[in-house]
């Protein structure tokens, strides 16, 4: 049995505490946060735990073999640092880091303490994009060419983070497991409408090697909820609608061809395949809960993680680059 201590009962947190009281491998056994409201919620759900409002106390707690972090970014590295000098594992909540220089530094100290660190990148874990992965990974769409998402919808605008920090997480961590390429340059736009500094809607463009693109738009003030990611191949196209109760996942037998003789070039002599699309089957069942094992997993027989701190660090390499992008109208940054 693994005790595991939550910090941050939020929002996000309430979901791992949850999975992890669900899951026989683990024993959810302390809560800490600094709210006494949050504290008095986490007593009515889980009234056999061990409640924190002091860091210091919680991390003093013996039993504690692991730590899920879900607090906001800024307390990330000091909160994982600690948790891991402490003799813990980690689960850590996305984004890692705020910067990439704190990201390394975790992923060299797990390493040094041995120590498991998990970053959070729930949607890795889900039905739908590991049936994706599934479906690339057997070549079934041919050579990958673009990964173009939206996930946009109203609110919920965070006080301490852009809308690129909070949403463009989810697709780059899906976009790095689908499309493990090196990333070359980033750019991203945006514009605070609203009297704050902080970025609602904006627009990632990540280029990676081999010519293939990202375009990740993401937006807090959208009149509706979309979440729709178009992977482009050259054989077939997926769409992946995470809006829909069933058929998230439609694969198209659709594609371009460019004819390829000089004539053909000159006069543009574009080809359109257009077959059927199905829909495969998904599996169902709860990302977390998923993630919530393969921790167990990871725990118990030394499994590597699959969105350990290097997948985290590489989404933080993004965000930061976007960021520094954002501020300069989107003028191209290097990674
Ligand atoms: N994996 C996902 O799909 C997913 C979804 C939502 C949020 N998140 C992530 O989870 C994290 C938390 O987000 P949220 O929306 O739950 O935030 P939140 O503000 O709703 O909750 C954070 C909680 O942590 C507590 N807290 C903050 N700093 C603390 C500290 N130093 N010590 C003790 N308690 C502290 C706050 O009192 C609050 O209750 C973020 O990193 C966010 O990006 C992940």
């Amino acid at each position: 049995m693994i005790n595991v201590g939550l910090i941050g009962f939020g929002y996000w947190g309430p979901n791992l505490a949850r999975n992890f009281s669900l899951n026989s491998d683990f024993e959810l056994s302390a809560i800490c946060d600094f709210s006494s409201d949050r504290l008095e919620t986490a007593a009515k759900h889980y009234p056999q735990v061990n409640l924190y409002k002091d860091l210091n106390e919680f991390y003093n707690d013996k039993a504690l073999d692991a730590i899920a972090i879900a607090t906001p970014v800024a307390t990330h590295y000091k909160l994982a640092k600690n948790a891991i000098l402490s003799g813990r594992h980690v689960w850590l909540e996305k984004p890692m880091t705020e910067t990439v220089a704190q990201a390394e530094e975790l992923i060299e100290l797990a390493a040094k303490k041995k120590k498991v660190l998990l970053v959070d990148h729930t949607f890795v874990y889900t039905g739908a994009v590991r049936k994706i992965k599934e479906i690339i990974d057997k070549g079934e769409i041919g050579d990958l060419i673009y990964y173009d998402s939206t996930r946009v919808n109203l609110g919920l605008f965070q006080q301490d983070v852009n809308v690129i920090w909070d949403l463009a997480p989810h697709d780059i961590s899906i976009m790095d497991y689908l499309m493990p390429f090196k990333k070359v340059v980033v750019s991203a736009t945006g514009s605070h409408y609203y009297g704050s500094e902080i970025v609602p809607k904006s627009l990632v463009t990540v280029y990676m090697e081999n010519n293939t693109v990202a375009h990740i738009n993401v937006s807090w003030v959208s009149p509706v909820k979309i979440r729709q990611t178009l992977i482009g191949g050259s054989t077939k196209m997926i769409l992946y609608d995470d809006n829909q109760l069933s058929e998230k996942v439609k694969i198209y037998d659709k594609r371009v061809e460019l004819g390829h003789t000089m004539e053909e070039l000159y006069h543009l002599k574009v080809q359109y395949r257009v077959g059927d699309m199905y829909a495969p089957k998904i599996d169902d069942q709860e990302a977390l809960a998923l993630e919530t094992s393969h921790f167990a997993e990871c725990l118990m027989n030394g499994k590597k993680p699959l969105t350990d701190g290097k997948a985290g660090l590489e989404v933080v390499k993004v965000l930061v680059a976007s960021e520094e992008s954002l501020k300069n109208k989107g003028a191209p940054v290097r990674l």
